[in-house]
């Protein structure tokens, strides 16, 4: 019943406003999500090392408290949409502002979903260099979960909470793409070989879709700007062009000894 009413957007890009789009859209229908919302960076946080974020036919400038009023009632609306099992992969990032530090476990703590883990990704590089602060190098992913999710198999828990990927480079037109590694990453490890649905609301250049058509699951994306859903339209219709990266990933997700048969053998400390 869910399904048929999800037909419609299945395998496609939506162009709109991801509160409205998912408003439309049936209960407990969705497998899994991954995201990377617009920050609410303001315009003004330029980099040394890479270009403003500006968006193509949306802004990032909203009053903090509206902002997270906003971010709230997605991932509400996401919680609603997503099965019981379900998971969603929240990619943010502490902020600092005047002083403030806007860090988002202040807004995720008021949503529906549980807050099953928060990952670091190292990324080794980013765009401002200042003397404010340390450098600031590391994004966060949360994984949220409505209920209790399915346990990872070992050869995706021994990727450990740190991931180290570099951002994507390619795809000059969009100023945040993700590395097609990322989603990748969650969509093997959450989903494996499963059948499942996986839904970006904020798609820009359509990264996630890409990473689970080429994981064969079917996916959903919402982006409110058309000339990156136009953009996103024709990766997919190439998607076999980034197949390689895809498979660079997956080799990643491999244990020689089971967590269990390392215990049993005394290697449960790492010999060095
Ligand atoms: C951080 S980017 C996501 C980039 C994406 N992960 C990728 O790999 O290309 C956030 C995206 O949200 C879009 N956006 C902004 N406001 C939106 C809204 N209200 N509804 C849907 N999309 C929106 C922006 O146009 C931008 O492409």
């Amino acid at each position: 019943m869910n399904e048929l009413a999800l037909t419609p957007y299945l395998d496609k890009v939506i162009c709109g406003d991801a509160l409205q789009v998912l408003s439309e859209l049936p209960d407990e229908c969705i497998d899994l999500g991954i995201t990377s919302p617009p920050y609410n960076k303001k315009h003004k946080h330029g980099g040394w090392l890479v270009p403003k974020v500006v968006y193509k036919g949306a802004t990032d400038v909203l009053p903090e408290e509206a902002y997270q009023a906003w971010q709230i009632q997605v991932l509400n609306e996401l919680y609603r949409i997503t099965k019981e099992g379900g998971s969603f992969f929240y990619n943010h990032k502490v902020r600092y502002e005047n002083g403030k530090m806007f860090h988002p476990i202040e807004w995720l703590l008021k949503t529906k979903w549980t807050v099953w883990q928060e990952i670091i990704w190292h990324r080794r590089i980013a765009g401002n260099i200042r003397g404010w602060r340390f450098w600031q190098v590391e994004e966060r992913i949360y994984w949220l979960v409505k209920g209790k999710p399915t346990e990872l198999k070992p050869q995706h828990a021994k990727l450990t909470s740190v991931w180290e990927i570099r951002p994507e480079r390619a795809h000059k037109d969009h100023p945040a793409v993700f590395p097609l590694e990322l989603p990748t990453r969650i969509i093997y490890a959450i989903l494996e070989d499963r059948p499942g649905t996986v839904i970006d609301p904020f798609c820009g250049t359509g990264t996630t879709l890409v990473a689970a058509k080429l994981l064969d699951k079917n996916y959903v994306g919402i982006e409110i700007s058309p000339e990156y859903v136009a953009y996103a339209e024709q990766r997919l219709a190439q998607a076999h062009t980034e197949k390689a990266t895809v498979h660079k990933e997956i080799a990643l997700h491999s244990v020689e000894l089971t967590f269990r048969e390392r215990k049993a053998r005394g290697y449960w400390a790492e010999k060095r």
